[in-house]
């Protein structure tokens, strides 16, 4: 059988930084949550990153999605696809994924193994280097994170944010090199970021991306939460007041300071509930999951596309090694 290629993720994070684009990472559950991201990256010849959190893997019994994942890069041969360990909690959990066949995982060493309380830099760094130590020698890229996100979404954040210090992440990088970095600048997981207006700490990133210039950095937490499929599910019985997001215009200066990794997960679950929504209530008698899937999955392609294209990433596939043709 031939296996197709699922590339590491430090070779897409190293073309995107000297390129100034961020690669368009995003969460996937289920067959036609990767269906829609690999349309996505094909129609606009993206790059992509999809990633499966813990609560993904525990949801698809590991094996369904990483085998519907193998699935998508045996479709689309031709677009740079990384299998991607989002939020991993411990040494144990990255073994896993690793043994599954992922290509890149992330270590989430600012909150400990219950994703609730902030670890200390010290402790960050240790178990961030339990995973450098293992992953790197078996050609896994390693992402590590410093700061803590603020929001919390079913277990992932502790609710405190503490926006990356710039003059830690020299320090952390030199203890423990890893391929690509989260910071935080203000962002957060979920659907209600902000009271009122987002604002990033660009500041704090041009420091960062000051210091550290060859580091691939990557933004958790960026969601932009669109207006109209929030609406979209309030108008067909939904309830999401006050839902908001990050502006797509200040998130789109974030690759000329270094960010490579722009992580997108809320605005698809909004886009999937906004379809199903509509189609149920606009035909009550249909009981076929095909018929409401299908136009789901055709909402959170349009969002992904959309992200892709403002990350700047669509068209950069072809300057990435391709998978070699099938014998
Ligand atoms: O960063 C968290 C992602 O949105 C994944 O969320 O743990 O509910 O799958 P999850
Ligand atoms: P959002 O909740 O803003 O989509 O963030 C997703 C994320 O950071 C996944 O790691
Ligand atoms: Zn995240």
């Amino acid at each position: 059988m031939f296996v197709f290629m699922l590339v590491p993720g430090k070779l897409l994070l190293e073309h995107a930084l000297a390129n100034h684009y961020a690669v368009g990472a995003f969460n996937a559950n289920n067959m036609e949550q990767v269906q829609a991201i690999m349309d996505a990256a094909a129609e606009t010849q993206s790059p992509v990153f999809i990633q499966v959190s813990r609560g993904a893997l525990k949801y698809s019994r590991m094996i369904y999605l990483r085998n519907i994942i193998q699935a998508a890069a045996e479709e689309h041969p031709e677009i740079p696809l990384v299998m991607h360990l989002d939020h991993g909690n411990s040494l144990e959990t990255v073994k896993q994924a690793i043994a599954l066949g992922f290509t890149s995982v992330m270590i989430d060493g600012s909150l400990d193994e219950t994703g609730k309380i902030p670890l200390s830099f010290v402790d960050n760094i240790k178990v961030t280097k339990a995973v450098l130590d293992y992953a790197r020698p078996l050609g896994v890229s390693v992402e590590a994170e410093l700061g803590t996100l603020g929001g919390i979404e079913d277990g992932v954040g502790s609710g405190q944010v503490h926006v990356t210090d710039p003059a830690q992440v020299v320090e952390f990088i030199k203890q423990v090199p890893v391929d690509s970095l989260a910071i935080a600048i203000g962002t957060s997981h979920g659907a209600f970021k902000f009271k009122e207006k987002c604002t990033l700490a660009l500041d704090v990133l041009k420091d960062i991306h000051q210091k550290v210039p060859n580091l691939p950095l990557v933004m958790h937490g960026s969601s932009s939460v669109p207006a109209e499929l929030v609406a979209q599910v309030n108008k067909y019985g939904g309830k999401m007041p006050n839902a908001r997001g990050v502006d797509i215009e200040q998130l789109k200066q974030t690759p000329q300071y270094g960010v490579t990794k722009i992580n997108v997960d809320t605005d698809g679950r909004i886009a999937i509930t906004a379809a199903i929504r509509k189609f149920l209530v606009e035909h009550p008698e249909k009981f076929d999951p095909r018929e409401y899937m299908t136009p789901a999955r055709d909402a959170l392609k349009e969002v992904v596309k959309a992200r892709m294209i403002a990350f700047g990433a669509a068209g950069q596939a072809k300057y990435l090694t391709p998978n070699p043709s099938p014998k």
